[in-house]
């Protein structure tokens, strides 16, 4: 496990997944019943970006560096609003300090007092972060296991509703297969929950195996988000990233049309920079 989250923190991919992240959970507080989130490769929670890892690629410049202190336009500010609201308060809470919420820590701070959060980190290091940086919160368990070992013991959750993401560090060959597999199976043990799967897009030929093998898990309400900040040309490099949304909000998909192509223009690094929103469920 030589992957740390540190490096990227706060980068264009991490933008995507986050933006999302946070406005699927504002859907979920939309009703009063409590929810449960399950994080199956957590990192450490929250990140400082004027640490060394960070500056060392200094990748946040060219993601939430590039929306600081911008207005973007209504519709692009309405999708990144439920973000940037965290982003405000972690940053109201640490004055003077350049700090950036991981998946974690985002819905952490959204979470309403019988909400649950289920956290799995493997890295040891990483594990003790993301334990510090929750703090005493009784809300939250931090677990030093495998994530997709987690994926297919602890679904369904009691609370019946609630959401799984699957942000695994992509480190190994064969690991878009492994996650369709996974969220097969956990699929099948829970259909109704929501899951968001993110993704690297580097060679885009990888793209249609992965969804055709989402839609063979039988499930009929699946989102696909891409986001490139350039042309993919070449496969050795990351040029966007995606996440598929399986029960997403109903309102999601509109959202993001409306709002997300000017994140693209913000963060594009290249000709190409383009947005994929479309419904890819089974019929
Ligand atoms: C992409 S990072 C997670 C970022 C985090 N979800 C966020 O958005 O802030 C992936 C994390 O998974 C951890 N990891 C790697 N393999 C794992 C496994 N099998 N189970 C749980 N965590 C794992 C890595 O140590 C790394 O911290």
């Amino acid at each position: 496990m030589n992957y740390r989250h540190a490096f990227h923190a706060g980068n264009f991919a991490d933008v995507l997944k986050h933006v999302v992240l946070a406005l699927i959970v504002r859907h979920l507080n939309g009703k009063p019943a409590p929810w449960s989130y399950l994080d199956t490769h957590a990192g450490c929670g929250i990140y400082d970006l004027a640490g060394e890892q960070a500056e060392r690629t200094g990748e946040w410049r060219n993601g939430v560096g590039r929306l600081d202190g911008r207005n973007l336009g209504k519709a692009a500010e309405a999708i990144l609003a439920p973000w940037r609201e965290v982003l405000a308060r972690v940053a109201a809470d640490h004055p003077g300090a350049r700090l950036y919420p991981g998946s974690p820590e985002i819905v952490r701070r959204m979470a309403r007092r019988d909400d649950r959060l289920r956290l799995c980190e493997m890295h040891p290091k990483d594990s003790a972060a993301l334990s510090d940086a929750m703090g005493r919160d009784r809300r939250v368990k931090v677990v030093e296991i495998d994530g997709w070992t987690a994926l297919g013991a602890w679904l369904p959750p009691r609370e019946r509703r609630g959401l799984v993401l699957i942000d695994p560090p992509f480190e190994e060959p064969g690991e878009l297969g492994r996650m369709a597999e996974a969220f097969s199976r956990a699929y099948r043990v829970w259909p109704t929950g929501v899951y968001a799967l993110w993704r690297p897009i580097k060679d885009p030929a990888e793209t249609r195996p992965f969804l055709e093998a989402l839609r063979a898990s039988g499930a009929t309400k699946l989102l696909r988000i891409d986001l490139l900040v350039r042309e993919p040309s070449d496969p050795k490099i990351l040029s966007g990233s995606g996440l598929v949304v399986a029960n997403p909000p109903w309102t999601l998909e509109s959202d993001l049309r409306s709002g997300l192509p000017e994140v693209a223009r913000a963060l594009s690094q290249g000709p190409g920079a383009q947005v994929v929103v479309e419904s890819i469920g089974a019929a």
